[in-house]
């Protein structure tokens, strides 16, 4: 397959080490904030990956779908427009595949802290919360994979009701919050954890990644499928419809 790279920041250039070890895909283009981006700079291409800043996505969403080649989005920051990106998808009638999280690692973690979350939710003495640490060139907070996680906690344990990103310094956090804390420090490439905590135990599940080398693997691996689908049913996917058919 011939990719065009949008981004060539840390993950584009892993993502470029990827495709370039893969001996069968070769990168078309690598475009970064230097190239003005327009439906054309995709003639040729078979797929487009993503890897930049919220504002860049959202600014060269219109060109990408314009040009009708699928497009894996690994840029985090966005999910507030995620009604309206879904919306253009469909609208344009090409695809986009995103995830916070291309590492089959974190997305396997994701599934495990989803099943400890319900399987606490009828005992009322466990308690639950989440933290994610990263490095300080990352952007935005708490991150898109902690957002992810929150959202499936959420889904499946009633006595938490909503997100707290931040505490507050004058009041404690309510019993139905679910706290999500940040930590920037060095170079960590990422470290998700679920807390659950009772007066007799505590558990913790956890997900640490050793390198970028998994997120960037995971983009192209997801590119590939994205391709195929395409082909015959054009829309907007996630990482769980690649990992449901793998797991079907
Ligand atoms: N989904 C995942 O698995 C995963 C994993 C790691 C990081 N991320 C996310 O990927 C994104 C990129 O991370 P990074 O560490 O590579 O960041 P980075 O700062 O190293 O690179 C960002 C890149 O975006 C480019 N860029 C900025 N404006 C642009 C524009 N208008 N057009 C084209 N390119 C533009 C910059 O030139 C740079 O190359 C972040 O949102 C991060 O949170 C996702």
């Amino acid at each position: 397959m011939k990719f065009t790279l949008v981004g060539n920041g840390r993950m584009g250039q892993q993502v470029a080490g990827v495709i370039n070890r893969s001996g069968v895909h070769e990168i078309a283009a690598v475009l970064d904030d230097r190239n003005l981006v327009t439906a054309e700079s995709f003639l040729g291409s078979d797929a487009i990956i993503d890897f930049t800043v919220r504002e860049a996505f959202l600014q060269n969403l219109p060109a990408m779908l314009q040009s009708r080649v699928p497009v894996v989005v690994g840029t985090t920051g966005w999910d507030d427009e995620m009604a309206d990106v879904k919306q253009r998808v469909a609208a344009s009638g090409s695809s986009l595949l995103y995830s916070a999280n291309f590492s089959l690692g974190v997305n396997i973690f994701l599934r495990t802290v989803r099943e400890a979350a319900r399987l606490i939710a009828p005992f009322d003495q466990f308690d639950i919360a989440f933290s994610e640490h990263h490095h300080t060139g990352k952007a935005d907070f708490p991150s898109g994979t902690a957002l992810r996680a929150a959202e499936m906690i959420l889904s499946v344990n009633p006595r938490k009701k909503t997100l707290v990103r931040q505490l507050s310094e004058d009041r404690k956090i309510a019993a139905d919050e679910l706290q999500v804390a940040a930590l920037r420090v060095g170079t960590v490439f990422g470290k998700h954890t679920a807390f659950i905590d009772s007066e007799m135990d505590e558990i913790e599940v956890s997900h640490t990644a050793k390198n970028r080398e998994g997120f960037a693997a995971g983009a192209v691996r997801t590119a590939k499928w994205l391709a195929a689908r395409h082909t015959t049913s054009p829309g907007f996917y996630t990482m769980d419809d690649f990992l449901n058919e793998m797991l079907a």
